[in-house]
């Protein structure tokens, strides 16, 4: 068992919080926890107050990213216990970015201890409105005071917590995408597949036009032919289409999504057909304008189930279930809240109780 020291801190923030209107990401809970990596192992694991950091401007990470981070939730149950979703599959997918971006792994009694401690510790943290819940940042990122490009031999390993609510504005309302014109995310032998700032930083700018159009997000195309869907940056994508579920392969140069297991999980597990398949843009236009095309909706830890209402590429755009929520994406959506929150049955044991 990992020792884990704790300092906890004088003076809490909580009371300055607004729980009544949380948006994602702009509150920060008590504590963190903080490792850091040198000869070898994850020296002095310890929960501290959450603050600032001091580092030099030599820090390898300020220069070549190289980083890597993760994103679960904590849940309030009906019963007043703490649920902590696939908590092993957040561990097994950052030890695979790491590999990529050449960062130690961190060791799974490490990762879980200090989950749990953190997320017990700052429990009054967790938002006990459905809908809501507390957001866990787990990252890792280099810390020579070096600035040659080469393998850092020093990391940090920190993780907070954020009490959030619904990832986009529209909450469970469909969302406006735009396919990525000219620009790419990631390409197979890339970085596309590891949790790493990279991907996130080569999405702003596409981002940004988008959302000067009045569009949610971009729809990430392939990089070489432009022509198949990826996914949306913030999310992977299903489609429904004549009662098939389907959504593009884990080749390589899109995040392996635990909310997309969990949904294609489910799916089979309901008796859904599903289709891991190349999926071009023009398909889904081709079945929309034919009416096959029933749902399209996004998947992520941050953004839950996310309707897909409209998609624009180039002159073409396709308004999918009349930009309503469809049976489908609500059925997921309930289905998998319901297990976050303690409500329905767990029979995939994908809950660990804090
Ligand atoms: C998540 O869903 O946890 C993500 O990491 C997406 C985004 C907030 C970066």
């Amino acid at each position: 068992m990992t020792k884990i020291k704790i300092k906890k801190t004088k003076k809490s923030r909580i009371k300055e919080t607004d729980f009544d209107h949380l948006e994602f990401g702009e509150q920060f809970s008590d504590h963190m926890f903080i490792t850091e990596y040198g000869d070898g192992t994850w020296n002095d694991p310890r929960i501290i107050p959450f603050g600032k950091l001091s580092f030099l401007p030599s820090l390898t990470v300020l220069h070549y990213g190289q980083a890597v981070f993760e994103g679960l939730k904590a849940y309030l149950t009906a019963n007043g216990g703490v649920n902590l979703f696939r908590a092993d599959k957040n561990h097994e997918r950052l030890n695979m970015s790491c590999e990529r971006l050449c960062i130690p792994p961190v060791p799974l009694d490490l990762f879980m201890e200090a989950l749990k401690k953190l997320v017990a510790i700052d429990r009054a943290w967790i938002p006990n409105k459905r809908g809501n819940s507390l957001y866990i940042r787990p990252f890792i990122f280099a810390t020579d005071d070096y600035i040659g490009v080469r393998v850092s031999k020093t990391y940090a390993f920190i993780i907070f917590t954020s009490p959030v609510g619904a990832y986009y504005k529209e909450g469970l309302n469909p969302v406006k995408l735009i396919t990525s014109g000219g620009y790419s995310r990631a390409v197979i032998g890339g970085l596309g597949e590891a949790k790493t700032p990279a991907n996130y930083a080569a999405s702003l700018l596409p981002a940004e036009e988008a959302k000067k159009q009045g569009f949610t997000q971009v729809l990430w195309l392939d990089a070489i032919e432009k022509k198949y869907i990826e996914e949306v940056g913030t999310m992977n994508i299903m489609f429904l289409i004549n009662d098939v579920l389907i959504t593009p392969p884990l080749e390589g140069s899109i995040l392996g999504g635990i909310t997309r297991d969990t949904v294609l999980t489910l799916a089979s597990h309901w008796g859904v057909k599903i289709e891991e398949r190349r999926i071009s843009i023009e398909e889904v236009i081709e079945k929309a304008k034919s009416g096959a095309l029933q749902e399209v909706f996004g998947t992520g830890t941050a953004a839950v189930i996310s309707p897909v209402g409209w998609i624009q590429h180039m002159e073409e755009m396709v308004t999918i279930n009349k930009g309503g929520i469809g049976h489908f994406s609500q059925r997921l959506y309930d289905e998998i809240t319901g297990i976050q929150y303690g409500e329905k049955p767990d029979i995939f044991g994908w809950c660990y109780q804090v």
